[in-house]
């Protein structure tokens, strides 16, 4: 019903087939310095900015998110995970989005991201909506902040207010994203410096880890944990982590070779944004490095281990503090973009 709005059919669409410390302190002082030139921890946006030039955005982004989503939950994950990828490398300003061209190197083809991102249609769909409503307005940095609350929301998240009034840059960061984005195997105290750098706490590291509520991973990307590790953390290893675990290996072979193969971060829910991502870490069940060294990470400091313990114990505390690191990670801003930054007309691509 609701897809009575959507722009385009979603359903028999492509797209619907593809269902597919101590040491603390020291880090934050180190990164403390390199915070001022990284985020302007003003990013000066509003909440109405855009009630007179385009009053229906909001509703416009509601609609088509629900017809992704409702096309595939998927999506939601999809777009929640470029927002982040958005926000982490220079800024929310819509570089993620940006197309390769003769001039411009996109970050959605760095190594990391290649292969790994997806959803940029469904923000497309968007954009020409708004396009055609309100044309030369709304930013797709701001589109996309948007589309990630709503993905959130739509799959059972909490609600929050998005501050509005983004400009999308005319560059991307292609080179930042191997420096910025965290990946699976890294340390627990390198990926908390990343979020430092950010302007991002450790409390907020640990709530909007919570994300991976939802979505799913590639082999390659879980392949050293359930070879590695697992056992250890998941101790005792109970008769149902031990099926979880022969699950997770005939999916992840040990050899390379079948890095594509995908699972849920979270098997019990994998569709529905809760707090149970926090429970399969107190299993030891968590897929990623990343997501287990929050917990039992043997420089696992107190502080992550409590955190995880009380967004477990909390479903509530955890919906509040994701909300509001959400909207500190949105608040992160390009500088640059903000002075000189436009409006795209298509997201893909810096205007003409
Ligand atoms: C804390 C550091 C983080 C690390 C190391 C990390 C790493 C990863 C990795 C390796 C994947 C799987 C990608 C693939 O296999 O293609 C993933 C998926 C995902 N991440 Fe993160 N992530 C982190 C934080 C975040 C944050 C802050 C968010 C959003 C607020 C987020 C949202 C997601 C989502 C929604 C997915 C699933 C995407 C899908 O279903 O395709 N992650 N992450
Ligand atoms: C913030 O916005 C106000 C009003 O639009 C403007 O006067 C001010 O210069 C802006 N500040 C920054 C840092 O952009
Ligand atoms: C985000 O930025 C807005 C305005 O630019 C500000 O009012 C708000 O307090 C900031 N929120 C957080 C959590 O940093
Ligand atoms: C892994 O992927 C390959 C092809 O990409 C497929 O043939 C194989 O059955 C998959 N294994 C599992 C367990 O999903």
């Amino acid at each position: 019903m609701a897809c009575l709005w959507c722009t385009s059919s979603w359903f028999g669409s492509k797209n619907s087939k593809i269902l597919q410390v101590h040491m603390v302190l020291f880090v934050s002082v180190v990164c403390g310095g390199l915070l001022l030139e990284a985020a302007s921890n003003d990013p000066n946006l509003t909440l109405d900015y855009y009630k007179s030039t385009c009053p229906s955005v909001l509703g416009i982004v509601r609609k088509e998110m629900e017809c992704a989503v409702l096309s595939d939950p998927r999506n939601a994950a999809f777009i929640l995970r470029l927002h982040f990828h958005d926000c982490f490398v220079q800024g929310c300003d819509g570089s993620i989005l940006l197309d390769d061209t003769v001039t411009l190197k996109g970050e959605k083809s760095a190594p990391q991201n290649r292969h790994s991102l997806n959803g940029f249609k469904i923000i497309d769909r968007i954009k020409n909506w708004l396009e055609s409503e309100c044309p030369g307005i709304v930013s797709c940095a701001d589109i996309l902040t948007i589309a990630a609350r709503d993905a959130v929301l739509l799959v059972g998240g909490p609600y929050w207010d998005v501050p509005l009034g983004r400009k999308d840059s005319k560059s991307a960061g292609y080179e930042v994203v191997e420096t910025n984005m965290p990946t699976a195997d890294e340390s627990l105290l390198s990926i908390i410096s990343k979020f430092l750098y950010q302007g991002l706490s450790v409390t907020d590291m640990v709530a909007l880890s919570g994300a991976h509520t939802i979505g799913k991973a590639r082999c390659v990307n879980f392949r050293r944990r359930i070879y590695g590790d697992f056992p250890i953390t998941t101790s005792p290893l109970n008769p149902i982590s031990q099926v979880y675990l022969n699950n997770l290996k005939s999916i992840c072979p040990p050899i390379e070779g079948e890095n594509y193969n995908e699972t849920a971060m979270d098997y019990l829910t994998p569709h529905l944004f809760d707090n149970s991502y926090y429970h399969t870490l107190l299993r030891g069940e968590g897929l990623l490095n990343s997501d287990q060294n929050l917990y039992s990470s043997l420089l696992a400091i107190e502080e992550t281990r409590e955190l995880v313990e009380k967004y477990a114990a909390n479903p509530i505390a955890f919906f509040q503090q994701f909300a509001e690191s959400m909207v500190k990670m949105g608040n992160i801003t390009n500088p640059e973009a903000h002075e000189n930054g436009e409006v795209r007309k298509t997201c893909r691509f810096v205007n003409a």
